[in-house]
């Protein structure tokens, strides 16, 4: 494929220059289909849902009960699939046998809805509710997509503390323990998309008061992180920071640095609080320009070199797609912020395709997409080297954010790059994504998204004008 940033942006900041690279044919490689509807089509009533591949090797997915804090990122691979034919790509030369993927999607999330109830996700919640948010975004109208969303907004409402300041990530290890960790910002979207809908401030309050206090204590002064803190749950003072699935307590956790640089662009998104778009701007500026000459993360940015180095392609995707969503908030600025928005484009371009020289697997022998992620290497034996459902679900949405940038189409040819600079596609594939447009109509992506989004912006603006901030 061609390359469509023929040029390198002149860099006015203190990032290093991002060798140019042209956009991954990977990401709409018809293999992504025929993939997930292999594993959809695998049981007929959904019952364990697919997390990583087998630690031997083998490319095959090892399958975990619904109450798994992963259990959702299948349905919503099928969700996005459903964006990319239906709404981003209209017309049906890409989709697979004219697949119905929402069909699928919720075929694959009907077995989580019943965790509102009872459940061990713990922050998780949030990740969890991902389908049914996609359903309320499809159909605004679908009232038992809404009491599941608000079901599972409860769950997460009732672990914050006024006291810390944060909703608690962990239960244990003790009760004189209230853990948080960087994860817990990618599921404050959960807080910020039911506020955007009931316009209740609580939630709001909440997610600025997590994030306020992770910004204080968990991200450093060079825009690095700590994977967690461990707070006095009675005075809500600091006793402890440093990891637990990192290199060391004082290192930065490869994927905890993604999700930071996702989850505050989240929060930049829905508040326009311009903190958070700072500390987005930090940790991705940390995570560009501390990267190993491969070009994607080890599994800690802080792991010793070595000539057989251990990668984690999930945090790699994750962190693209956030730089996607980064780059798209930095052409929202007035005047756009062309160049800031370039360059997030060409870092998250150099990520997937370092990723997929690195574990793109083709192969009908493996389950997933991508390979050489890392779930735990803490775990005793190290969790390292496998496919992992959600370095696959970020895959996809990254793919879809590059045409809605209008940088690539769905065959994967250059774009113009014209809806990239105006500004147009601030949609997101995560919560709009999986179908942006509320009637689910299929119009151009452009026309679809403006309206809703509008509506819920105005929402939340007008909220965090009209009452005060203090909780
Ligand atoms: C699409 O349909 C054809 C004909 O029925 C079938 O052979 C093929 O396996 C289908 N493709 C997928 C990915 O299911
Ligand atoms: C891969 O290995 C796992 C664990 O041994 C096994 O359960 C699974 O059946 C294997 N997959 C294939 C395709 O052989
Ligand atoms: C509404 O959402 C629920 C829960 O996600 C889903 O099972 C159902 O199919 C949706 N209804 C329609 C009409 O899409
Ligand atoms: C807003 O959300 C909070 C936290 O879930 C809840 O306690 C409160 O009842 C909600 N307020 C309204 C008006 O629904
Ligand atoms: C969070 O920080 C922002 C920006 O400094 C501030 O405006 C807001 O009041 C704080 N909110 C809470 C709940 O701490
Ligand atoms: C982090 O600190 C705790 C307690 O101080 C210790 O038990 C743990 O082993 C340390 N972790 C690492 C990775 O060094
Ligand atoms: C544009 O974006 C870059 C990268 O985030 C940032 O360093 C720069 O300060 C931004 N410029 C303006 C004017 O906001
Ligand atoms: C990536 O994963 C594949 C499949 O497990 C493996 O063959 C390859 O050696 C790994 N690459 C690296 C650099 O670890
Ligand atoms: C990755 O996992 C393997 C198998 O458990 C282990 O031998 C290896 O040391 C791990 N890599 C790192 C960097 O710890
Ligand atoms: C870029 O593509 C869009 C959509 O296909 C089209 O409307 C626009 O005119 C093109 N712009 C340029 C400069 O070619
Ligand atoms: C960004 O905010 C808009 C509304 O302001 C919302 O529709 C969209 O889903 C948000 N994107 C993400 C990724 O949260």
């Amino acid at each position: 494929m061609t390359c469509f940033l023929a040029l390198i942006v002149a860099s006015a900041f203190s990032i290093p220059l991002i060798a140019a690279q042209s956009i991954p044919v990977e990401l709409y490689s018809p293999i992504i289909a025929q993939k997930l509807l292999k594993t959809a089509q695998s049981q007929s009533s959904p019952s364990s849902y697919p997390q990583y591949t087998n630690p031997g090797g083998n490319g095959s997915w090892d399958l975990f009960s619904a109450d798994t804090w992963t259990s959702a990122f299948f349905s919503g691979e099928l969700y996005l699939l459903n964006q990319r034919f239906t709404i981003l790509c209209p017309g049906g030369a890409a989709n697979v046998n004219g697949t119905d993927w929402i069909v699928d999607g919720q075929d694959w999330s009907e077995g989580l809805a019943s965790l509102t109830t009872t459940n061990t996700l713990g922050h998780d919640v949030g990740f969890i509710s991902q389908p049914f948010r996609d359903d309320v975004s499809l159909d605004y109208a679908n009232t038992s997509a809404w009491d599941i969303v608000q079901g599972f907004n409860e769950d997460l409402s009732a672990r914050f503390s006024p006291i810390v300041g944060c909703t608690k990530s962990w239960d244990g290890p003790t009760d004189n323990d209230f853990e948080v960790i960087m994860d817990n910002m990618q599921n404050l979207v959960l807080f910020l998309f039911t506020a955007s809908l009931n316009g209740n401030q609580t939630l709001v309050d909440m997610a600025m008061s997590h994030a306020n206090k992770t910004i204080e204590n968990h991200v450093r002064a060079d825009g690095s992180s700590f994977h967690v803190v461990d707070y006095d749950p009675t005075t809500g003072d600091v006793q402890w920071r440093g990891t637990a699935q990192g290199y060391s307590n004082s290192s930065t956790w490869s994927r905890g640095q993604a999700w930071g640089i996702y989850g505050f662009a989240t929060m930049y998104n829905f508040t326009r609080v311009q903190t958070y778009l700072d500390t987005s701007r930090r940790m991705a500026d940390y995570f560009v320009s501390n990267l190993p000459e491969a070009g994607v993360p080890y599994w800690d940015f802080d792991a010793p070199l070595s000539t057989s180095p251990t990668y984690d392609t999930s945090a790699a995707t994750i962190a693209a797609s956030g730089l996607l969503f980064l780059s798209t908030l930095e052409s929202q600025q007035s005047p756009a912020n062309t160049s800031g928005a370039q360059h997030w484009q060409q870092a998250a371009i150099s990520l997937l395709s370092n990723t997929v020289q690195l574990g793109w697997q083709p192969g009908s022998d493996w389950d997933s997409l991508l390979s050489n992620g890392t779930v735990n290497n803490r775990a005793d034996p190290p969790n390292n080297n496998t496919g992992i459902i959600y370095g696959d679900y970020y895959f996809i949405e990254a793919g879809n954010r590059l045409i809605q940038l209008g940088l690539a189409d769905c065959s994967g040819a250059a774009g113009n790059g014209s809806s990239g600079s105006s500004g147009s596609s601030g949609g997101s594939p995560s919560a709009s994504g999986s179908g942006a447009s509320p009637s689910g109509s299929g119009k151009s992506a452009t026309v679809s998204l403006k309206a809703p989004l509008a509506g819920i912006l105005g929402v939340v603006t007008a909220l965090l004008g009209a009452v005060s901030l203090s909780i």
